[in-house]
């Protein structure tokens, strides 16, 4: 199967970005903007703090709420912490998972990153499960290797029922937020090998079916290049998400 059968998805994570008024600004601009492009998923996932007033302007549009983190509890003592159905109730569609941050900084392990995956998926959150290997893993060609085991381990005891909707995203550490991008055949070398892994696990089926994002330095004049890879089928935006403008180019390419 071929990029052209699956649906582009477009996502920006705002990370420790914006306020709720600035976020609901932001979403509104988008939303403007993304009249013109009905070909294609968007989503928008602002922190935490910011998802309610986001949903007040994204409510009855195209353009998807998505969180960067959730607990894998459905409650209890957890302080800090926040559950998928919070999420849901928010108004969230989907939710980030295993990002590389929250694996580097905040001692994130694959074991976690597999609970919060199940957890979204019981609650009837769609996942963006995040991997992604770092530079001196990539120098001494360890790529699929690594992703390999982080793939394997987010996948472990999910149906292939539950994989409808769930969206993967590579995003190589070294590229995310250093202007240093993958080259389109780097990355989708990686996509392949991460599609590979879900036909070994589900089948040809899922395989063909599930939508893998590129994260790492994406900017509007990089995109089409990257997008058009056969095995890439959509974005995971940090920077140029902040501006509306950016995003908005970027979600183009996913359909020029
Ligand atoms: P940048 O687009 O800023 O490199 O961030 C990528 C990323 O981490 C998205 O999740």
């Amino acid at each position: 199967m071929t990029s052209e059968k699956r649906r582009p998805i477009i996502a920006g994570n705002w990370k420790m970005n914006t306020t709720p008024e600035e976020g609901a600004a932001l979403a509104e601009s988008v939303l403007n903007q993304s009249m013109q492009l009905p070909d294609l998923d968007m989503v928008v996932c602002p922190p935490f703090t910011g998802l309610h007033a986001v949903a007040e302007r994204l409510t009855g549009s195209s353009v998807s709420l998505g969180a960067q983190d959730m607990h894998w509890e459905s409650d209890g003592a957890y302080t800090g912490a926040i559950s998928a159905k919070m999420l849901l109730t928010l108004g969230c569609r989907h939710v980030i998972l295993g990002h590389s941050e929250r694996r580097t900084i905040f001692g994130e392990s694959d074991d976690h990153v597999n609970r919060k995956i199940h957890q979204a998926l019981t609650t009837g959150l769609l996942p963006i499960v995040c991997v992604g290997e770092s530079l001196d893993e990539r120098e001494s060609r360890r790529t699929e290797q690594v992703v390999t085991v982080q793939i394997r381990a987010a996948l472990s005891g999910i149906s292939e029922g539950q994989m409808e909707g769930l969206v993967l995203a590579y995003e190589p550490i070294w590229a995310i937020g250093t202007g240093r991008v993958a080259t389109p055949e780097q990355a989708n070398s990686v996509h392949h090998h991460i599609r590979s892994l879900v036909e070994a696990q589900f089948g040809a089926h899922v395989s063909s079916a599930i939508r893998i994002q590129y994260g790492g330095s994406v900017k509007p004049d990089n995109a089409h290049e990257l997008l058009s890879q056969p095995d890439i089928d959509g974005a995971l935006i940090g920077g140029a998400s902040l501006e509306a403008d950016s995003f908005i180019a970027i979600a183009q390419a996913a359909v020029s």
